[in-house]
């Protein structure tokens, strides 16, 4: 494949399996400019490793570059109101008004609270795999609902309401990161938006009204101490849904895929489950769900005798910097085994992620409660996984066919 194939990101192939781009680009061209994204790629694990770390440089205010880099002038008015609103999601906030709205979630997301739904997800786990058919696609039927499933707990919401959230997450972020597929362009991101805010408007009156023990009255109460608005509240309580609902799904999913890829990973964990921990740090290296993240520059910066402009944007390549051979030995093993596992899977400094111990115990409580169930659980090779193939951003599949062999109820 020449290079400029090899660069194509609009080519659902390289979207699929962006790693040989990655691996030409880390090698020869650390700092490249996509005409596609119309943004600066940084793809070394020591660059990357330092922009994530360096937000006095890197801005995190960058939905307006985002939608100017990816939407036709003409267009861009009908989404003011859209760029609005997600420019006060913390994601896109920066200095004392992200401090601010860290603050407000800061108290329901420390490791210690979330250790206190580890029965919570223990159940809610048991009842997806009691439903399960001998032959099923686990990111339909257990992926893309136990994720839902806990965060419907965590906000005190319905459990069919939860389950209409990915269609809005879906909507939102398919665009926000430059969606090839028509169905997720700005009008129905624009539309998720209108409908989740309206949603979640309604959930907080609610909960003014009378306070429950759940996410939204515990960010509504540490709202109270500080000087955040009622639209402050809002704009986090919808975000952490678009940031923690298809990432986790989609990780879990992009996991447990690649394990089987690896039947010799696959039984030494079998063999002694209390390698999770490990295995999931290397599913989050492998392949994470959340491959890059954009920042806008401050100043201009200065990379390898490449000169990025302020005003620019600039993607950090997390995938790409998790498989650098200067920081990982044997990069493109997936070894469960790995020692001083430190990818940059869920970002770090100030926008480190706030789900991260969510997330690591959702993953621990439904691979072990999934391998224990099914110890013979296996790919079918007939039906092959499908690849979501419409953006580079956010990997993951369209569906995970799997025989649950022995252990399977029907
Ligand atoms: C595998 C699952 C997940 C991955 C890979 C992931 C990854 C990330 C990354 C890379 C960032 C930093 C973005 C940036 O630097 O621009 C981030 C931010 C964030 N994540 Fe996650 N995330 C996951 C799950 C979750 C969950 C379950 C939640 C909450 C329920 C969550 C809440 C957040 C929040 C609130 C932020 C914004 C932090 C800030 O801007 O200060 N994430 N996530």
């Amino acid at each position: 494949m020449d290079n400029q194939a090899l660069l194509d990101f609009t080519c659902r192939e390289t979207v699929r399996d962006p790693y040989p781009a990655y691996r030409y680009l880390r090698e020869h061209h650390p700092v490249y400019w996509s005409p596609h994204f119309k943004a600066w790629f940084l793809t070394r694990y020591s660059d990357v490793f330092a922009a994530q770390g360096d937000a006095r440089r890197y801005s995190s205010n960058r939905m307006q570059q985002l939608v100017d880099a990816q939407v036709p002038e003409e267009k861009r008015a009908q989404l003011a109101s859209f760029v609005k609103l997600a420019s006060d999601w913390m994601y896109s906030q920066d200095g004392d008004p992200h401090k601010a709205s860290r603050h407000l979630l800061n108290r329901a997301f420390t490791p210690r609270a979330i250790e206190t739904l580890r029965q919570t997800i223990e159940v809610i786990t048991d009842e997806e795999l009691s439903c399960l058919e001998q032959q099923s696609d686990l990111m339909a039927n257990l992926f893309n609902r136990v994720p839902a499933l806990i965060l419907a707990k965590l906000y005190g919401i319905a459990r069919e309401d939860a389950l209409k959230l990915r269609r809005w997450t879906d909507d939102i972020l398919i665009f926000l990161v430059g969606s090839l597929d028509p169905d997720h362009g700005p009008a129905q991101a624009l539309k998720g938006v209108e409908e989740m805010y309206a949603y979640f408007a309604d959930v907080i009156a609610q909960r003014r009204q009378q306070p429950r023990d759940d996410l939204v009255s515990r960010v509504l109460e540490a709202g109270k101490d500080s000087a955040s608005s009622n639209e402050d509240v809002l704009a986090q309580i919808v975000f952490i849904l678009v940031a923690g609902y298809t990432t986790s799904a989609d990780q879990l999913c992009l996991g447990l895929l690649h394990l089987l890829e690896h039947p010799q990973q696959h039984q030494a964990l079998l063999a002694n489950l209390s390698l999770v921990k490990p295995a999931i740090e290397e599913m989050l290296r492998y392949d994470s769900a959340g491959s890059f993240s954009h920042r806008v520059l401050n100043e201009d910066v200065e990379i390898h005798g490449v000169t990025m402009k302020q005003g620019q944007l600039v993607y950090l390549m997390r995938a790409a910097a998790n498989r650098d051979p200067a920081k990982f030995e044997h990069p493109d093993h997936f070894d469960i085994h790995r020692k001083h596992n430190d990818h940059l899977a869920f970002g770090r400094g100030e926008h480190f992620c706030m789900g991260t111990a969510l997330f690591r115990l959702e993953a621990e409580v439904v691979f072990t409660s999934l391998f224990k169930r099914f110890p013979t659980l296996h790919l079918i090779t007939d039906k092959p996984a499908i690849w979501r193939t419409n953006n580079l951003q956010f990997r993951g599949l369209k569906s995970l066919p799997i025989d649950l062999g022995k252990g399977a109820a029907k």
